[in-house]
């Protein structure tokens, strides 16, 4: 029975179609048998960067009860094995996402990892996506704004019932203003996966005649060299992820521990902590702007 991981983000443009990609072909040229699921149905794009254009049967199709999720599964790049999201606005907007996690359950059985890439964002397509999974892997950039966001992920991941193992960290270029890892890791209260460096190498997927993964083309590019050290690490390998010590208050904290600073006068604030720091960021969003999770918006788990 494989396991079911859906790489999400809070903030969308962070990089989870690009490590769906290279991920799913890392784990298959470790021998695993792999299925990615392009789970954003709104704008899907996982099929351009694998190079496949055209599939008859997709996604929408699985979706609107039409066809069997097998008859969308289709041979992709690196040995991997692929279903396309379906590019019709008509037929998106008829589409049950809630019906996801019923459809890839149904081949679970089949491969060793099925990689789900998700939509950015909290909405109902979101959702569908994380209560399809059994494992979470959350991926942010190195910038506050970017981690305050997926920790709203990983708080309905779990109110999903799907669970944040970890946090791949993308587009690090080691400069200042950036978050330490370590401190990313005490706000989401999580370990890293990965630190994926920006690269150039990347971007050059799209700029070929024949559009494909990096790990194709420049295996031995450093954000490839990342995104196999989190492929180790999935499938079970020791890995040692270089972290970096913690250096002084990062500008993310500051501005947050700023707000209690207002008031000099109490030192306790000074002591607050991360953890306080977290609450905080918690209870700006809480009940505003978490959905409201029910049958109506969700297949709720028996
Ligand atoms: N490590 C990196 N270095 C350089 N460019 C990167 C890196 N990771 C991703 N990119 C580029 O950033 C852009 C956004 O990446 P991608 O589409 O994978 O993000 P996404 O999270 O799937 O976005 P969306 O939320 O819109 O689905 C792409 O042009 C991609 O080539
Ligand atoms: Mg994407």
């Amino acid at each position: 029975m494989g396991t079911v991981y859906a790489l999400a983000s809070g903030k969308g443009g962070v990089g989870k179609t690009t490590i769906t990609a290279n991920l799913g072909i890392s784990l298959a040229q470790r021998g695993k048998k792999v299925l990615l699921v392009d789970a954003d149905i709104a704008m899907a794009n996982l099929s351009l960067l694998l190079g496949m254009h055209s599939s008859p049967i997709t996604l929408h199709d699985v979706l609107l009860g039409e066809s069997s999720l097998q008859d969308a599964i289709y041979d992709g790049p690196g040995g991997i094995f692929f279903v396309p999201s379906g590019l019709s606005f008509e037929s998106y907007r008829r589409v049950d996402s809630a019906r996801l996690a019923g459809v890839i359950a149904s081949v679970k059985d089949q491969f060793d990892y099925i990689l789900l890439d998700a939509p950015a964002g909290i909405e109902t397509n979101v959702m569908s996506a994380l209560s399809a999974s059994d494992n979470v892997l959350l991926i942010t950039m190195p910038v506050s704004p970017s981690i305050a966001d997926v920790l709203k992920t990983k708080i309905v991941a779990e109110r999903l019932g799907a669970k944040p193992i970890g946090i791949i960290v993308n587009f690090v270029r080691n400069e200042k203003g950036e978050v330490l890892p370590e401190d990313i890791m005490k706000m989401l209260e999580l370990p890293i996966y990965g630190l994926v460096p920006y690269d150039n190498d990347i971007r050059k997927s799209f700029m070929r005649e024949k559009i494909m993964p990096t790990i194709l083309f420049k295996p031995n590019s450093k954000a490839v060299a990342a995104i196999n050290i989190i492929a180790e690490k999935l499938t079970g390998v020791q890995t040692t992820i270089k972290i970096k010590k913690k250096g002084p208050i990062t500008r993310f904290l500051n501005k947050l521990f700023s707000i209690f600073k207002r008031k000099p006068k109490q030192p306790l604030e000074e002591k607050i902590g991360k953890k306080r720091v977290k609450e905080k960021i918690e209870e700006s969003f809480d009940e505003e702007v978490l959905p409201e999770i029910n049958e109506d918006n969700i297949e709720m788990e028996e």
